[in-house]
């Protein structure tokens, strides 16, 4: 019988690191003043119910690709890694600018990332621990040495502006993470990710896919932005990412008092909040920037995590719990010594 040739090693499995983060918003900024000249609102209304104070939208050229490639580059800088030394890139977004081909060929041309091999990961809000933890697997069984996550999202293309519930809540941004085993021990512990979905129908686009083509019948019923049931998304937030935030210290063999700092989705101050008190810790421990950019989907905690990095809310060695849901629904949560 021909032999196989192994292309995999049987060599034990590498810790992974995140070795530099980087983090892109679009300059313009829409404040609440500006929404209430738009629809039947107020600032008292964003800021009580949600928190959000501002967000930003980019620019009408500006695409989910080049916030992720800009996120990129910040991150490749921190840690002087070459476009060319990429293994792979992993974009977590629901706002691609195409189909296909995917947005991380798109962020692969920008950045001349020629030898990356390049895919797309479609889990909402949770998609940038969904990726990675792809690539944390490809680093860890030796497959890859250097993988670019990105989470990216431009919502401000999928929001009904006409619609109050929705159009408040989020804004565009995108978030970066390079991956690379180190020789000390530092790296991502563990990642727990879930989804159900039975619960798809809350938080979702029906339209632009196969189901409900593009067409001016289903655009006129705006079946093609985002549709979602407020209240339900809110207590399943709340569950879902008590349940993933527990799961993951366990997994992690730790407990909140190890831990330095809990990213969480940023999507609204009382769902954190209410996480916060189930969870029973101290809102001084969770890093919180959604007053600043709203709901930017996917590239939410990748952007919480450069931002608080950055800031010295955590340091070498320090252990850090994000912690996500979306659409899908879908959750994760992840460990990370940092
Ligand atoms: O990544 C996941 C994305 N989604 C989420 O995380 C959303 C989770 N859910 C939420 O954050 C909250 O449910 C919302 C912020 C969306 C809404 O807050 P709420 O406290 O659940 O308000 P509600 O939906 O119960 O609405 C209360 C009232 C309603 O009026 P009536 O029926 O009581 O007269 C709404 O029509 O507030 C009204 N309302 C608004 N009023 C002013 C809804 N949106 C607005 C608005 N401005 N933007």
């Amino acid at each position: 019988m021909r032999k196989v040739p192994r292309t995999r090693t049987c060599k034990p499995n590498r810790t992974v690191s995140i070795i530099g983060t980087g983090s892109y918003a679009p300059e313009h900024i829409l404040t609440n003043a500006d929404l209430a000249r738009m629809v039947d609102t107020s600032d008292e209304w964003i800021t009580s119910r949600t928190g959000i104070k501002e967000r930003r939208i980019a620019g009408p050229k500006e695409f989910t690709s080049h916030m992720a490639a800009k996120a990129a580059q910040v991150a490749m800088e921190q840690c002087h890694i070459r476009p060319e030394e990429i293994d792979m890139i992993v974009v977590a977004t629901v706002s691609p600018d195409t189909f296909f081909p995917a947005t991380a060929c798109h962020v692969q041309r920008l950045l001349g990332a020629k030898n990356a091999a390049c895919f797309d990961v479609s889990a909402a809000c949770s998609g940038f621990l969904y990726g990675l933890e792809i690539g944390q697997q490809f680093i860890a069984n030796h497959t890859y040495n250097t993988i670019l996550v990105i989470g990216a999202d431009r919502l401000s293309s999928l929001v009904n502006w006409k619609d109050r519930n929705t159009c408040v809540l989020f804004g565009d941004g995108a978030g970066a993470a390079i991956l690379r085993s180190r020789d000390e021990s530092y790296g991502v512990i563990t990642t727990y990710m879930g989804s159900d979905g039975s619960y798809g129908d809350i938080l979702s686009m029906p339209g632009g896919g196969c189901a409900l083509p593009v067409t001016s019948e289903n655009c006129e019923q705006h079946l093609n932005t985002i549709q979602m049931n407020g209240k339900e998304t809110f207590k399943l937030a709340v569950t879902s990412m008590q349940n993933a935030a527990l799961r993951a210290l366990q997994q992690a063999n730790l407990e909140f008092s190890d831990i330095k700092c809990i990213i969480p989705h940023q999507a609204n101050i009382r769902i954190i909040e209410a996480l916060a008190d189930r969870l029973k810790v101290p809102m001084e421990k969770i890093y919180v920037n959604l007053d600043r950019f709203g709901n930017t989907s996917a590239a939410a905690v990748a952007m919480a995590l450069d931002e608080a990095s950055r800031k010295g809310c955590f340091e070498i060695g320090d252990y850090i719990l994000m912690v996500v849901f979306g659409g899908g629904l879908t959750w994760a949560s992840s460990v990370i010594q940092w």
